[in-house]
């Protein structure tokens, strides 16, 4: 019995060991999901035998490449230095990470991993690839009750769509760069009030993406022309008074600086208004 267990802890620490030297590249089994013009990043892990030195990195499209990575055209190439939207954030050991920036519609298909060591024949390429598929992130607002203007007491849903499945990810809504307490693509309003007005942005986000879009929603005021015809004589009389009462109190301040200037000596009463008058 203890033997046996013993054989099988060796097979398991073996298997471990062995398989960490393989010619292998893992990418997530899952189509990646990424939205137009924003950036993605695929996860990707590489492993080759021991005494080899990677010496050449290389990702490619199939789009473009015919000849399933064996040849250019690359979307990355770590011998060149030419700048893309597309960058390597792994390393020389085990990550191949690819960084997409501004993702366009152009860019979705299937990717592949292929990298060169110093040791003869010691090329590899990750094989089915990766699939990148692009898509637009949509909000929608969808009346559930009133037509025209938004209004007061209308009901609404703000809706967020991605066209695309994925396992894990989610959606989070902010009002005017304010994040809401709410999860999920619907944003419900019952009755709409004035300070539900604003800008609405849905993000959505995955472990390797996200994306964000913005609405505005502008609830009409059915109380606003009253407001108007009476508030505005409203802030007029506070402002005219408020004039009237600084015109009066400077003017009484100078009239009775110079009244008690008159009474003292005449002389410096000229050259203290001077200096009044050039201060006002
Ligand atoms: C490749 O590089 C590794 C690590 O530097 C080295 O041990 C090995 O001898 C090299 N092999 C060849 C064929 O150059
Ligand atoms: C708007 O809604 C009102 C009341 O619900 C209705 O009478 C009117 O026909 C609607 N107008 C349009 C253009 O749908
Ligand atoms: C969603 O994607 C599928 C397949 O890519 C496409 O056929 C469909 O037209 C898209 N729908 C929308 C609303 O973009
Ligand atoms: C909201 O945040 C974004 C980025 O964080 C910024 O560019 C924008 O100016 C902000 N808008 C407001 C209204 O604060
Ligand atoms: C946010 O929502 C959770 C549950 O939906 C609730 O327990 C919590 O009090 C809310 N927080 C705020 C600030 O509204």
């Amino acid at each position: 019995m203890k033997t046996l267990h013993l054989a099988t802890i060796l097979l398991t620490l073996s298997g471990v060991l062995t398989q960490d030297r393989e010619w292998r590249v893992k990418y997530p089994d899952k189509p990646i999901c990424a939205v137009r013009g924003f950036s993605v990043s695929i996860p990707c892990s590489y492993s080759y035998p021991q005494n080899h030195q990677v010496k050449q990195k290389l990702w490619c499209s199939m789009n473009s490449n015919t000849d399933f990575c064996y040849k250019p055209p690359y979307v990355y190439n770590s011998l060149s230095n030419t700048k893309s939207d597309f960058e390597f954030t792994g390393d020389d050991k085990s990550d191949c990470t690819l960084l997409i920036h501004n993702v366009q519609f152009s860019y979705s298909g299937e990717y592949r991993f292929r990298f060169i060591t110093n040791v003869t024949d010691g090329r590899f390429t990750g094989d089915p690839g990766v699939t990148l598929q692009v898509t637009d992130l949509k909000v929608s607002l969808i009346r559930l009750s009133g037509n025209g203007t938004l209004k007061q007491g209308d009901s609404l849903n703000l809706r967020c769509d991605v066209n695309c499945t994925h396992t894990s990810s989610q959606f989070v809504w902010s009002k005017n760069n304010q994040s809401l307490n709410t999860s999920g693509p619907v944003l419900h309003f019952p009755a709409l009030t004035v300070r539900d007005s604003g800008k609405y942005t849905c993000t959505w986000e995955t472990g390797e993406t996200s994306g964000s879009e913005t609405i505005s929603l502008h609830v009409e005021d059915e109380m606003i022309y009253g407001e108007t015809y009476n508030s505005w004589p409203f802030w007029m009389v506070v402002m005219v008074t408020a004039g009237l009462i600084l015109v009066v109190v400077i003017y009484s301040r100078r009239h009775v600086h110079t009244e008690q200037l008159k009474e003292d000596d005449s002389d410096i009463y000229t050259t203290v208004q001077y200096n009044t008058f050039t201060m006002n």
